[in-house]
């Protein structure tokens, strides 16, 4: 029989990695971690103490915004081995967008705990984060602070413009539009069938300033991805190159022991949160950086996200705020272009450091804009205060979000008769009424959509017009929820109301004929009912959500926290570490 042997030399490493726990020695422990791996063709010197790198990978068929990535893996792979390392790849849980119910959102903290588990409990000494659709990238981001092992983001990319009847479709951001006007009675039902298709032209994520390009601008404006990886189509080669430089990065990462707790630092929230203002993100990432901050225990607010994003202009011209998609912000110059922009205006702290272990200033100091039409100049903004606006009142005294640049400005500051939906179901009862008594200057309430309420705090909270309003030719009006948005989605939505109904905010007690008060520049979120009224009513509320029987969703409502503290698990906050569990074996 050949002998198949290489020398096992003694590790070149510069000190002796956890992996080597389970596979760096002669017990019979550390023979059965080894050997077994050996099933699969691995020589011997494999285990002699290089890095160990575990390719966490959330592709599923079921996650069609990450079907790419198990190819895309084999590049981080190939990047992996040029650096010397030894690359595994691991399937973890994928909450993709389209297709979980009740919502993605509800299994978020259940694959960060998985993610988290699973990266401590095996002999991992650095991963790489293989993420996409909308809660893919916190989920694993979360999980991965959790245990502080080095950590690199790489996205799987937005999808190729889409295009119907020579206009681009933006995802999720068409298919609002696009139902409103059937409803409206100024598109067919088979019109919406054909853009179906052009919605979706290639592999990849949502192709709008969506919740999935905007948590990969998170990661990377927080310094966990390689500078440039945001924008990159998913089918464009250079995906594939980003993947690759990811997989050797992530080797050196090791060698010099850069944790997500050296990254993940105050200063870098607060880039990332001046970064989302200017490129008009997501009201979701304002949940995922909070519960992510949560993780490596910084003390981030709301009031943070109001008051950092108060005077960034928004300068990304894309849906569902602007004209473009993904496509183009990648042509002029992608996220570093926007960094190096909050760099020259002062709102960019420079010398917080990244994955490459360079400042983020260093990063992005010398990129060019290639598209002033994308990228636009201060002077055009689309809006000049484009962060969060962070709402509070007796409405919603923990606080309630807005996003500025997807809302109207003659709405900005509104006073409305609510008519209100007890929960989603009463609402889709209720809407397509004709009798319903409800015109474009009334403010829609819709309750019980929080993280306990729903439960999972789905994206409801830009619910659709009345079509009686709609045939006026009418598309916003106020609406006010404790759920959330989809980041595609767009309109004068104030959202996350915390306390939420479920858990006896006032959001609970509001009736139909009431007034509300938004005030969007004075941040002020008003019901106009006397305080005694409010306190009798708050004190007859009875709670309408039943606790479920058990299961996860068991766990969930009884854990799950407020949106103002990012609905984590209050369990799962802060960093529990990567020390090596005993073996039992
Ligand atoms: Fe997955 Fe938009 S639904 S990225």
């Amino acid at each position: 029989m050949t002998k198949i042997r290489a020398p096992f030399e003694p590790a070149p490493w510069p000190r002796r990695l956890r992996s080597q726990e389970w596979y760096g020695g002669t017990s019979r422990d550390n023979i059965y971690h080894r050997g077994w791996l050996k099933n699969q063709g691995y020589p011997h010197d494999l285990f002699d103490g290089r890095p160990v790198i575990g390719i966490l990978n959330t592709w599923s068929d079921l996650a069609p915004c990450n079907g790419h990535l198990r190819e895309l893996a084999e590049k981080v792979k190939a990047g992996v081995w040029e650096a010397g390392g030894f690359p595994l790849e691991v399937p973890v849980f994928s909450a993709s967008e389209n297709t979980y119910r009740p919502t993605a959102m509800m299994y978020r903290n259940l694959a960060a705990m998985a993610v988290e588990e699973t990266i401590r409990a095996q002999p991992i000494d650095g991963v790489v984060l293989m993420v996409g659709c909308d809660k893919t990238t916190p989920s694993l981001l979360m999980g991965a602070a959790s245990v502080d092992l080095p950590a690199i983001t790489v996205t799987g990319g937005p999808m190729l413009n889409g295009w119907f009847r020579n206009e681009r479709v933006g995802s999720g951001t068409a298919l609002w539009q696009m139902s409103e006007a059937i409803k409206a009675g100024t598109m067919t039902q088979a019109e919406f069938l054909e853009a179906e298709q052009a919605m979706s032209r290639s592999s990849g994520t949502c192709n709008t300033m969506g919740t999935a390009s905007t948590m990969a601008s998170m990661a990377e404006a927080l310094g966990m991805a390689l500078s440039g990886n945001a924008a990159i189509p998913a089918v464009d080669s250079r995906r594939r190159v980003m993947a690759q430089l990811t997989g050797r990065r992530i080797v050196q990462m090791v060698k010099d022991d850069l944790k997500p707790s050296d990254i993940l630092t105050r200063e870098a929230f607060e880039n990332a949160i001046r970064t989302n203002g200017a490129i008009g993100g997501s009201t979701n990432a304002v949940v995922h950086l909070l519960a992510l901050a949560g993780r490596v225990g910084i003390d981030l607010t709301l009031d943070d996200w109001d008051r950092l994003g108060r005077d960034v202009p928004t300068i990304v011209n894309l849906m569902p705020s602007g004209k473009y998609l993904m496509e183009e912000f990648f042509y002029a110059g992608g996220l570093p272009v926007v960094l190096k922009r909050l760099g020259e205006a002062g709102m960019l702290h420079k010398d917080a450091l990244t994955v490459s272990g360079e400042s983020v200033w260093d990063e992005v100091k010398d990129v060019r804009n290639w598209n002033e039409d994308v990228i636009l100049p201060t002077e055009k903004a689309l809006t000049a205060a484009g962060g969060i606006a962070v709402l509070k009142g007796n409405l919603a005294p923990s606080g309630a979000v807005l996003k500025p640049s997807a809302a109207s400005p003659a709405l900005m500051v509104h006073r409305g008769r609510a008519v209100v939906f007890e929960d989603i179901d009463d609402y889709k009862r209720k809407i397509n009424d004709p009798d319903l008594d409800i015109d474009e200057t009334c403010i829609m309430v819709l309750k019980n959509c929080g993280p306990r309420g729903y439960p999972g705090m789905a994206e409801v909270g830009n619910m659709g017009l009345p079509p009686k309003v709609l045939k006026k030719g009418i598309t916003d009006m106020v609406r006010i929820s404790d759920a959330r948005m989809s980041g595609t989605a767009y309109g004068t939505v104030v959202l996350h109301t915390t306390p939420e109904a479920a858990a006896g905010g006032p959001l609970a007690i509001v009736r139909d004929g009431d007034f509300i008060e938004l005030d969007v520049p004075n941040r002020r979120l008003h019901l106009d009912v006397a305080e005694q009224e409010i306190a009798a009513r708050l004190a007859a509320w009875q709670n309408r959500s039943a606790r479920p029987a058990g299961g996860y969703a068991m766990l969930y409502h009884d854990h799950v926290t407020g949106a103002d503290t990012g609905a984590d698990f209050d369990f799962l906050r802060g960093c529990r570490g990567n020390a090596v569990p005993k073996d039992s074996h």
